[in-house]
């Protein structure tokens, strides 16, 4: 099988990072920028730092404060004509993951003149998106790395993912500053999905031994800091679970993401369920129906979630690297199971078969017709073994 590893981003991390920002910018030959962040962040210590760093730079700054829980495409298409009629030549990005896919759709909409709509699924623009920073607040979603956004299309219904070699980000700066004014449950979130990631992509079909290294130090590395990331007020924990999560995506960018993040992207765009929320309940669940195609990385990975193998036989290895899991879901008050509102047992043979198109497959997703999936039709996806529609029923109601 042909691979590649492709990771142009440069990372600059530890405390003081955010500092360089105006530098950087500098570095990145940017006059005038765009700061795209929300307003609780917006609102943040930290922010003001960095519009201040940027200033000192001399850069001349606009501001987008508005991002809600999801990149959404009418902000994206916006804020692209904005930045064409201003002459804005870069795109910083304070914020989480919706704040950076927001940014980072900006970055691809307007160089590329179409809409955002248009530009999802994989490679589907031509133009270098304008260059990017991003400063991640959340330990999490790991887009300061990515090539791809995953925005909401809200007349659809639909999450799309879109991007390419043309997309990453041009320097990532990760300060553990940025974390400190997140309460527990918020931070919990974002945490899970980069745990997720970096499962995934050690779980992929497309896996190689390069993204298998970084997949699995960034879940050892995100497990092992984790609680003390977000029930301690522990600096350094928060610093390895930035890095972790930047890690895991530099993981999954190149082996791509599995079954946790296809069957949860219909339950985001139709039911509204928060994307961590999706991914980190599914988690377990696929992460055992994948690991029983991969008697070789089964205790690499129960050691890498702490899990002690010694004695055990590979399935009980499985067993307890999903209780490994469910433990640390306890401890960090995130839930095991969706709720009722959050997946309504009815709707679960809907939410299977409309996961069929998978996460990659961008706006060509609305033209599939839901109605002609059968038991036995595959889920699209990279991840090792492959997924029929009545097993992703079966592992959606594991999750009620
Ligand atoms: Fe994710």
């Amino acid at each position: 099988m042909i691979t590649s590893f492709y990771m142009p981003t440069r990372i600059v991390s530890g405390a003081g990072a955010l500092g360089t920002i105006g530098t950087l910018a500098r570095d990145l030959t940017m006059t005038r920028v765009l700061v795209v962040s929300d307003p609780v962040i917006a609102a943040q210590g930290f922010h003001a730092e960095a519009l201040a760093a940027l200033q000192g730079a001399g850069l001349i700054i606009s501001r987008f404060d508005e991002c809600g829980i999801d990149a959404r495409c009418s902000h994206i298409d916006d804020q692209g004509g904005r930045v064409r009629r201003e002459g804005i030549d870069g795109i910083v990005c304070i914020g989480g993951g919706s704040v950076m896919c927001t940014g980072k759709g900006i970055a691809i909409v307007a160089t590329n003149d179409k809409p955002m709509r248009e530009c999802t699924g994989v490679g589907r623009f031509d133009k270098k998106a304008l260059p990017m920073i991003m400063v991640p607040t959340t330990g999490g979603s790991g887009s300061e790395v990515s090539q791809w956004t995953i925005v909401k299309d809200e007349e659809r219904h639909l999450k799309l993912l879109g991007g390419g070699p043309l997309s990453f980000p041009d320097a990532a700066l990760l300060d553990p500053v940025t974390l400190r004014s997140l309460p527990m449950h918020v931070a919990a979130l974002p945490a899970v999905d980069a745990l997720t990631h970096g499962v995934e992509a050690y779980l992929s079909g497309i896996a190689s031994p390069l993204t298998d290294a970084v997949a699995l130090a960034a879940v050892r590395l995100q497990y092992a800091s984790l609680r003390a990331a977000i029930n301690a007020d522990d600096d350094r924990a928060r610093e390895d679970n930035l890095m972790a999560s930047c890690m895991a995506n530099v993981a999954c960018g190149n082996a791509r993401l599995g079954h946790a993040h296809a069957l949860s992207l219909p339950l985001e765009g139709h039911l509204d369920l928060p994307h961590p929320y999706g991914v980190g309940v599914l988690l377990p669940h696929v992460m055992a129906f994948n690991l029983a195609v991969l008697p070789a990385k089964v205790k690499p990975l129960a050691e890498a979630l702490d899990v002690d193998t010694m004695g055990l036989s590979r399935q009980e290895m499985i067993a307890a690297s999903a209780e490994a899991i469910r433990a640390l879901y306890a401890d960090i008050a995130f839930p095991e199971h969706f709720t009722a509102d959050q997946l309504p047992r009815e709707r679960v043979r809907e939410m299977a078969t409309r996961a069929v198109p998978g996460l990659y497959a961008g706006i060509a997703a609305a033209s599939y017709d839901p109605a002609t999936a059968t038991d036995r039709t595959l889920i699209a996806c990279p991840s090792a073994r492959r997924m029929t529609v009545r097993q992703a029923e079966e592992i959606l109601e594991r999750c009620l």
